[in-house]
């Protein structure tokens, strides 16, 4: 794109005209991306480990994504699927019912973001379920809309000023080994509620991250996962894993709860499902997605027929280009890497996650008190260098790595050399 914009021109209008609430990371304006790389109007190239906030696992603009879309253009931009229907949201639907892990037959219904999938699927457990009460986890992070942040478990900067909130919606620690939280504190904390909150018979759904995403990538441990089935089991509740961060290939399977052998009854998804296109979902058992009545589901834009088209071609590639595999390669490099340092930097207290959902954890030299400024400065020298990281934790001391998987080899190794350097840098600045 030629332009004689500046990010500095852009920067001031874009503060006199749009609201400080959207909170932007980056100075530097988009001009175009590529796979793993982006540019900025004045011709700067960063290496993206951000990818849209887990949205381009499929890279930026893959050809097969952008030819999808090209090809619906001509045909039709929109109809509103609940006025004139079109293939290509019943075909979509029923590979991913086929494909989300389940012993069950599922229906699976499109939206547009991943707040979205989220309110539906509360929806449509409380419609089942003829219950009001949902159970969300501390460090959870579930959307802005207001049922969205009434589950999210993390105040700032989600919830304040925002309330009164939704009710009947509580919170269980989720379980934290590094700050002190058992699988069994966790299980344990869902009977207080039911002692001190709300009778079970009373609670529609409990709604989880097979790994947290904003909270700070930790992963849901398998005797965790069991112990919420059991629960859900022994009380006629559903359980619901938010898949919308977690999705297509990032944990090295198409969907996390493949690496548990739990079925879920309920499943959002989002992000990812569409290569950079606003498409959301919830896949889930048929008899409890067919208990709203009709029209009681669906919106305006929900299931684009772009980001249907999208979504078509990204369920192909991850097939083609073998990208769980590829999640798992390249998440086990970085995390070797990152393990190779911990001697040069005594601040990393943890690096975890499955697949390519990876992270490092920063804590204070010696202690498990949370270094939040360990990882923005680990960010912000990054960010100087051309390499775009994501921060994340209850305590925002969380890097998170996000990079397409369809990274080049060398742009991943030019990137970890990034990392090496500037983590290095970091440490010799704190001492
Ligand atoms: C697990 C999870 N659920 C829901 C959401 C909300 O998605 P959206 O921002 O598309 O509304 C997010 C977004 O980060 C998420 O990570």
């Amino acid at each position: 794109m030629s332009t004689t914009l500046k990010n500095a021109d852009l920067q001031a209008r874009k503060n006199a005209a749009t609201p400080r609430g959207v909170g932007v990371m980056c100075d530097f304006y988009a001009a175009r991306a590529e796979n793993a790389e982006l540019w900025d109007i004045e011709g700067r190239r960063f290496i993206d480990f951000a990818a849209g906030i887990a949205v381009c696992n499929t890279g930026h603009r893959h050809p097969k994504v952008v030819e999808a879309i090209r090809a619906q253009l001509d045909c039709f931009t929109h109809t509103a699927y609940q006025i004139v229907p079109y293939e290509s949201y019943v075909s979509l639907a029923e590979k991913i019912s086929a494909r989300a892990p389940s012993t069950y037959p599922n229906k699976t219904a499109f939206f547009t973001t991943g707040a979205e999938a989220v309110e539906n699927a509360i929806k449509i457990a409380r419609a089942a379920t003829g219950r009001p009460g949902v159970i969300a986890f501390t460090g959870g992070f579930h959307g802005r809309t207001l049922m969205g942040m009434a589950l999210t478990g993390k105040v700032a900067p989600y919830k304040i000023g925002f309330g009164p909130f939704p009710s009947d919606v509580y919170h269980a620690p989720f379980p934290n080994p590094l700050h002190g939280v058992s699988v069994q504190d966790s299980l344990r904390a869902i009977g207080h509620i039911f002692k001190a909150d709300i009778e079970p018979t009373r609670v529609a759904a409990i709604i989880f991250e097979p790994v947290q995403g904003e909270g700070g990538f930790n992963p849901a441990p398998v005797e965790f996962v069991h112990g919420l089935r059991e629960i859900c089991d022994a009380h006629g509740i559903l359980l619901i894993a938010d898949e919308v961060q977690t999705g297509f290939a990032r944990t090295g399977k198409l969907f996390a709860m493949e690496h548990y052998d739990v079925a879920t009854d309920l499943m959002t998804i989002a992000k990812s499902l569409a290569g950079g296109m606003p498409l959301s979902g919830v896949v889930g058992r048929a008899d409890i997605m067919d208990a709203p009545a009709p029209g009681g589901l669906g919106g305006t834009y929900a299931g684009n027929p772009l980001a249907l088209a999208a979504a078509h071609a990204v369920l192909e590639i991850i097939d083609d280009e073998n990208l769980c595999e590829r999640a798992t390669v390249l998440g086990d490099k970085l995390k070797t890497k990152l393990d190779s340092l911990r001697g040069d930097v005594p601040q990393i207290a943890d690096v975890r996650g499955p697949g390519a959902m990876v992270a490092v954890e920063f804590c204070k030299t010696g202690s498990r008190e949370a270094d939040p400024t360990f990882a923005k400065q680990v960010q912000a020298r990054a960010l100087e260098r051309g390499l775009l990281l994501l921060v994340c934790g209850v305590y925002s001391n969380v890097v998170r790595f996000l990079f397409p998987l369809t990274i080049q080899d060398a742009v991943f190794d030019e990137a970890l050399g990034i990392l090496e350097e500037v983590l290095t840098e970091v440490v010799g600045a704190a001492a």
